[in-house]
């Protein structure tokens, strides 16, 4: 684990931890406040992320902007990353190997935030963060806490793209979300 963020970037320059080093263009380490007190962690980058190399940018990104201004909540001020840093081909999940590799990075990335409240974005982040015990359906608008850090498991905003439903249920929880930061 290293103390500082030049470190930490420094250390992920050349990773070749897992095959999806091999497709990658970027990586896509992660963007926003460093010591945001609330951070959000999808699951990996698409086609779109892989080109910029910033989380959230492409389709499902936009969603997720577009129900942050809606709630109020200011994306510069918080910290967005994803359970792996490259993209798994053909926008498939990441393979259990791939994540652990990865999830040290994530680990201290979460280390050197210090968030109060962490947002999971869909079944890949919840199961990585929180256990392979925990389902997206049952778990989502719920708090969990762990460590002392609240996490609130949501959909995952591609998921969205396909379903209205979770449009508002998503919506619902970012709002749970807002408030708690207000308190
Ligand atoms: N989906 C994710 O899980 N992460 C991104 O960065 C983009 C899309």
């Amino acid at each position: 684990m290293y103390d500082n963020w030049e470190e930490l970037e420094n250390s992920i320059v050349n990773c070749k931890k897992c095959k999806l080093c091999n497709n990658r263009k970027n990586i896509v380490f992660g963007t926003g406040k460093k010591d945001a007190d609330l951070m959000f962690i999808g699951e990996g980058p698409g086609a779109d992320e892989d080109i910029q190399g910033i989380p959230f940018v492409g389709k499902a990104g936009k969603l997720m902007n577009m129900a942050f201004d809606g709630i109020g909540i200011d994306r510069e001020q918080v910290y967005i990353a994803n359970i792996v840093k490259c993209r798994p081909p053909g926008n498939r999940n990441p393979e259990d190997d791939e994540a652990v590799a990865c999830l040290d990075y994530l680990r201290n990335q979460v280390m050197l935030v210090k968030p109060k409240i962490i947002v999971l974005l869909g079944s890949v982040a919840l199961k990585n963060i929180l256990g392979k015990e925990y389902g997206i359906t049952q778990s989502r608008g719920k708090w969990i806490e762990k460590k002392g850090i609240l996490y609130m498991p949501t959909w995952h905003p591609a998921a969205l793209l396909r379903d209205d439903n979770k449009k508002i249920e998503f919506w619902q929880d970012l709002k749970q979300v807002k408030q708690k930061m207000q308190l």
